[in-house]
């Protein structure tokens, strides 16, 4: 029997669409696995009513497939589903890493973000590597077709997961699919900028970096209460806010010690709106960790 813990993430980080992510140190989801003759499914835990226990329809159970592992696999959910905080990244990046240990694989990091994302795109039907990648490796991540980098950093980070859906299909749907000179130039000075900050554990650098004017504006439109919640939390210290994955969670980046009051003044920014909302504080955290 081997137990995992993945962290919740958050991709894009503003200038980085599709490309950039980040692990939180929590919630976590929690995998254990055991050999078995055919793959079975248990989900617990937040949103456990929502996902689905049939293995081909589940990331853990495409997961699974996809090394040759067949286990029972118990998954106890920490992270929401559909919050954009990346709880089937969660969830997929748990189970390769524990199977591959179960079942000596081998695999490296890389090559375990691979087979993970193999079981987000089965089930969600994108290919998204940016929150996997963050969910096994840590830190920061940068995902390109021809690979993944990471590296450490130390930047404290509140989400707030406002109690709305957004359709992971609607906040596809409206990126735009041109983009201006203009603002090209200033997302690539923008994330730019938010690598300098990463590497320098500067929370004013990577605050500034995820600025962008393009997918950024197009999915707040879905997020009811998404600029009043930025405000706030720039009034309260964050140093930038910015739609965390797909939505509907938001993602700020702050100075520490101003973790609270950014976190409050978000809270309050939704009850004013007649929506709840919860509030995870955290640093950029490491990624799976084998009990
Ligand atoms: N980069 C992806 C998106 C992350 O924003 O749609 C969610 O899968």
């Amino acid at each position: 029997m081997v137990t995992v813990r993945a962290p919740a993430t958050s991709a894009n980080l503003g200038s980085g669409f599709d490309v950039f992510g980040v692990a939180f140190d929590r919630p976590a989801d929690v995998v254990t696995v055991e050999r078995a003759r055919e793959t079975t499914i248990e989900v617990t835990g937040v949103g456990s009513e929502y996902i689905p226990s049939d293995p081909a329809k589940n990331t853990a159970g495409v997961v699974a497939s996809a090394l040759d592992a067949p286990a029972h696999i118990a998954i106890d959910k920490g992270v929401r589903p559909s919050s954009g905080l990346g709880s089937s990244a969660a969830s997929a990046a748990a189970t390769a890493v524990a199977l591959n240990e179960l079942y000596d694989r081998n695999l490296s990091d890389h090559e375990l973000v691979r087979v993970a994302a193999e079981g987000e795109a089965a089930v969600s039907g994108t290919a998204h590597a940016d929150n996997v990648a963050p969910a096994i490796l840590g830190g920061f991540t940068v995902v390109r077709d021809g690979g993944v980098e990471s590296v450490d950093a130390s930047i404290p980070l509140v989400a707030v997961l406002p109690d709305i859906v957004v359709s992971t299909r609607d906040a596809r749907r409206v990126v735009p699919e041109t983009l201006s000179m203009d603002d090209m130039v200033e997302t690539v000075g923008s994330a730019a900028t938010l690598t300098i900050g990463m590497h320098r554990n500067d929370p004013e650098l990577v605050g500034q970096g995820m600025r962008e004017s393009v997918v950024t504006p197009a999915r707040a439109a879905l997020i009811q209460g998404y600029d009043r919640a930025v405000d706030a939390a720039c009034a309260a210290g964050a140093t930038g806010a910015t739609v965390s994955g797909a939505g509907p969670a938001i993602l700020a980046v702050t100075h520490r010690g101003d973790q609270r009051d950014v976190a409050g003044a978000m809270l309050d920014a939704f009850e004013a709106e007649g929506i709840d909302a919860r509030a995870y504080t955290s640093t950029i955290g490491n990624g799976a960790t084998v009990f």
